[in-house]
């Protein structure tokens, strides 16, 4: 008889969940978006809504996962009462998982393409301008993106495909420790850059004035949809873990110290960049390039640049790999649970599609560069990624957080008896009104005043 697999240890739960968080959410979204909405009183927002809404979520997630055993696809419909409606989220959210992976692939490819480059000393001696050229010369070229795409996805999926336990499990937990090892050499050295104190105090400090120009508004929205996308919660990518634990510990406790885990790496990304951006004249507001452009600026002047370099770039590759491998997990996982097909089929057949998925994206930066969704300079990443980061995972957040608190879904009562199962720290039962009423509230307002914004 088909038996499901489990993870083999509590460690390995934590760093595997806490791999799928950290991503290019951290160390490539965050710091680029704290730049963009004035530094330190974004970072404060934004650590209110991790606790106001990411752990809440992130219970519910788990929650869900455990109570069901089962992928997001079919775990829903395990869990409502019968003739609800809830479970036609479930495969929408594995389509979620799909578009995330669109433009995910192509930029991890990316950024594995710049660890070689700055392992070979592509970046030595190029003036800003030269190194522009390498990042217009990348995305411009749709075939050397396929490539390094093509790299980020084979790993990820021969991670998947070797098994649960003994892959996907295994091999997160040495790429996370090695990543949490590269970010502290990493801090080391940014602390002791010339202009480090002005890169802290720009990112640690909060700029009231600044704030109020930015809109209190915008940053309370891009807050919420950096908090969502760096938990990566909303499309089932962390029920999936949740739904191969066992019941020892309660899952309030260990969203705790995936989020911990998570913002602590988020906060060090910047720590890491800012001071390095203040210290060589960057303004470290620089939108998405900061990462393709501005940091090899940065290093190419730095003594000892190519080695700094290509441990970032590592670091990085790290991060999105670890996040791809979970995704992919999920995505594969519902292949098995509801579709009923062995592991190494559901990779081959997920392998080409995500292949092939993924070129819209690679295309839209030359070939397809002609469609802009949001006016001038836009393209298809964009696109995808306002699909992900400001419907999908809001909406499926709120659908979450409704389906645990109505009675036609799973309820209140087994939600909390699920999430409070096991030794840690229990959801609070007083938190009946917040969770039911206050975080879809708050939820839909910033969501709905979001996508009018980007879309009138
Ligand atoms: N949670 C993932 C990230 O932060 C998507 O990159």
């Amino acid at each position: 008889m088909y038996k499901r697999e489990t993870l083999g240890s509590r460690l390995g739960f934590i760093l595997l969940s806490a791999g799928c968080a950290i991503g290019l959410g951290n160390v490539w979204r965050f710091p680029y978006i704290v730049g963009k909405n004035g530094g330190a009183g974004f970072v404060l927002i934004y650590l209110i809504f991790l606790i106001l809404l990411g752990l809440p979520m992130m219970t519910i997630e788990f929650s869900i996962g455990r109570g069901s055993k089962q992928s997001i696809g079919n775990g829903l419909e395990k869990l409502e009462k019968q003739g609800a409606k809830w479970h036609l989220w479930g495969p929408t959210a594995i389509v979620g998982n799909y578009i995330l992976i669109m433009f995910y692939s192509c930029i991890a490819g990316w950024i594995i393409s710049y660890f070689i480059s700055s392992l070979v000393g592509t970046f030595d001696n190029l003036d800003t301008t030269d190194i522009a050229k390498v990042f217009s010369s990348l995305t411009a070229n749709p075939l050397k993106q396929t490539i390094w795409m093509a790299v980020a996805v084979s790993i990820s999926m021969l991670v998947v495909a070797i098994g649960l336990e003994k892959g996907v499990e295994r091999i997160t937990k040495y790429i996370m420790l090695t990543l949490l090892f590269i970010m502290l050499l990493l801090t080391i050295h940014s602390l002791t850059l010339s202009r480090t104190a002005e890169g802290l105090k720009f990112y640690l400090i909060p700029n009231f004035k600044s704030m109020k120009e930015i809109g209190f508004f915008t940053i309370l929205y891009e807050a919420l949809g950096q908090a969502f996308f760096t938990l990566s919660v909303g499309i089932g990518s962390m029920a999936i873990f949740g739904s191969y634990i066992d019941d020892k510990h309660s899952l309030a406790g260990e969203s705790v110290r995936i989020i911990a885990l998570d913002t602590f790496v988020a906060i060090t990304a910047g720590i890491i960049i800012f001071p390095a951006c203040f210290s060589y004249d960057v303004a470290p507001d620089q939108g998405p390039s900061l990462l393709f452009i501005t940091l090899p600026n940065i290093f190419s002047q730095m003594k000892g640049g190519r080695i700094w370099a290509s441990l970032f770039f590592l670091f990085m590759s790290f991060a999105a790999l670890s996040t791809l491998i979970a995704v992919f997990e999920n995505i594969i996982s519902y292949w098995i649970d509801v579709k009923k097909m062995s592991r190494r089929k559901a990779c081959l057949i997920n392998y080409i599609l995500i292949l092939v998925l993924s070129l819209p994206c690679i295309l839209g930066f030359n070939i397809l560069s002609s469609i802009q969704p949001f006016g001038e300079g836009s393209n298809i990443l964009d696109l995808e990624d306002f699909i992900v980061s400001n419907i999908m995972l809001p909406l499926g957040c709120l659908l979450f957080v409704l389906f645990v608190t109505r009675k036609s879904g799973w309820g209140w009562d087994s939600f909390l008896k699920e999430a409070n199962k096991g030794e840690g720290l229990k959801f609070p039962s007083k938190a009946k009104f917040y969770v039911s009423y206050i975080v879809p509230i708050l939820i839909a307002i910033i969501m709905a005043k979001g996508i009018l914004d980007k879309l009138i």
